[in-house]
């Protein structure tokens, strides 16, 4: 038998899946990262424990699938995205904790940024907005205030790279210092259409071109683990960003396929094919996970309250204990009874783009009750999720195409019937749930499986792909338009607030 070994490293935890060739899943290990909360929009990570429980993971999972590193094929990494490290090639220590891809602190740089009118050329390069989400700009917070670090950064002595490049670093002992396409994309400083580091962007933000990782396929050579790691040394052929990691084991390689991952927010991708187009509607374009040289690119939108609406079901109103507890309890009424939730709690993103936007509930009458909340609750989530995906058909139609004609879903909330009955309702589209659901681990798990040989081509990968259960919509089209009308006006009042 031959297997492939992927490591996830996500923001709340870090896990280690052993998929065999057909990609199903052998084994699974799991450990939780401690989030660092050093003041209000801060959030951080300790690269140290990023890297301590990633590879525990992977020790752990050989061993309850009961093999060795040598039966592992090849080893593919994704990850968090856009969070930030910087460490000291001399000793591989960070001088700085990573800071995580919520991490607000650089906002007022953004600003400046986009004041000094620097947002079209940089979106005509990356394909993002200015946003703190980015690496750039905590790139540069760190750089202006680490002690000794700019010095440092320009006599060489540093390097900066996103999760996927600090394991990296760490599996080859100091080998490699690389990223793939995919998370480049995702640091402001990436021109996604040359496939390259772009020099005015970085003499813009000030950062010394001596930090940067090399930049490779997302399926690729990657250097060798060391041996001493894992017991043998394995081939590292793989590597991409969670969300185009995702993407990839989900098989949407054409242009038009589109898939949704419902976690604590909701991230949704469409691949548009081998051309830069950029959004008329408030989406992102960022590269999709490139199996070779030839570019590939890809729509992004995120709801930003997913699955983190049902926590505060639980934690903030106590309606349920447990969040599997959530489609019982919205089972129980027919409908919303005229409820609708918009859990704006953080503002509000694609297509709307209103961080004063707040939550509200609307439509509550003497006979509401906790069900009638929960139930706008779960709709909330397709609600949102419709607004974008509408958002990127409309992209897709301006651009020549056709707009998406099914929506491929994963993530932890992808196994609540109800939510993905409303989804389809609402879409008009079937909603696919694949048989394997781990896509995010199985997309690296596949580039480190091309990139070595074991698969010919991704038509082996897309023959692969199966679903598990299609979810047909129920709804007439005519009232299906009306509840999103009813939706868009709810947005309008949180976003009045
Ligand atoms: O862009 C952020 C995203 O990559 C984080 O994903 O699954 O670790 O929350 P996740």
């Amino acid at each position: 038998m031959t297997y492939l070994l992927a490591l996830d490293q996500g923001t709340s935890s870090s896990r280690s899946i052993v998929f065999d060739r057909q990609g199903h899943v052998v084994a699974q290990a799991q450990q939780e990262l401690p989030q660092i909360y050093p003041q209000p929009g801060w959030v951080e990570h300790d690269p140290r424990l990023i890297w301590q429980t990633q590879i525990d993971t992977a020790r752990a999972v050989l061993k309850q699938a009961g093999l060795s590193a040598r039966d592992i094929h090849a080893v593919g990494i994704t990850n968090q995205r856009e969070t930030t490290v910087v460490w000291n090639r001399k000793t591989g220590q960070p001088i700085h904790h990573a800071i995580v891809w919520q991490d607000r602190r650089a906002e007022p740089a953004c600003a400046q940024l986009r004041e000094q009118g620097h947002a079209g050329l940089i979106q005509q390069r990356t394909g993002l907005l200015v946003d703190a989400y980015f690496s750039a700009t905590k790139l540069q917070w760190i750089l202006h205030h680490v002690p000794g670090a700019r010095a440092q950064a320009e006599a060489g002595e540093l390097a900066f790279g996103t999760v996927d490049s600090w394991l990296m670093w760490q599996l080859t002992g100091g080998a490699v210092h690389a990223t793939d396409v995919s998370n480049a994309a995702r640091t402001m400083l990436f021109d996604i259409r040359h496939n390259r580091w772009d020099p005015d962007l970085l003499a813009l933000l000030g950062i010394p071109a001596s930090l940067m990782p090399e930049v490779r396929p997302s399926s690729a050579d990657y250097g060798q683990v060391r041996p001493e790691l894992l017991g043998a040394p394995i081939r590292i052929g793989g590597v991409a960003g969670d969300q185009q990691s995702a993407l990839f084991g989900q098989a949407c390689f054409r242009a038009g396929m589109a898939k949704n991952t419902y976690g604590t927010g909701c991230f949704m991708l469409m691949h548009t094919g081998n051309t830069f187009q950029t959004s008329k509607n408030g989406l992102l374009t960022t590269s999709a996970a490139q199996p070779s040289r030839q570019t590939e690119y890809a729509i992004e939108g995120s709801v930003f309250v997913g699955g983190a609406v049902v926590q505060w079901l639980r934690d903030g109103l106590n309606a349920i204990q447990a969040s599997s507890e959530v489609q019982t309890l919205a089972q129980s009424v027919p409908d919303a009874g005229g409820v609708m939730m918009v859990p704006a709690f953080t503002g509000l993103g694609a297509p709307y783009w209103d961080p004063e936007a707040r939550g509200t509930i609307t439509g509550i009458t003497r006979g509401t009750t906790l069900a009638h909340i929960a139930r706008a609750a779960l709709e909330s989530i397709a609600f949102q999720s419709t607004a974008l995906l509408q958002a990127m058909s409309r992209d897709a139609v301006a651009a020549g195409g056709s707009p998406v004609t099914e929506l491929r879903v994963d993530g932890g909330a992808c196994v609540n019937d109800l939510l993905m009955q409303m989804q389809a309702d609402l879409l008009g589209i079937p909603v696919v749930r694949p048989a394997v659901i781990e896509t995010t681990a199985l997309g690296a798990a596949y580039l480190a499986g091309l990139s070595t040989g074991l698969y010919a081509g991704t038509d082996e990968l897309s023959d692969q792909w199966r679903a598990e259960r299609s979810f047909e919509p129920s709804l007439g089209r005519a009232h299906a338009e009306e509840r999103m009308a009813h939706w868009e006006r709810a947005v309008r009042q949180a976003t009045a607030t």
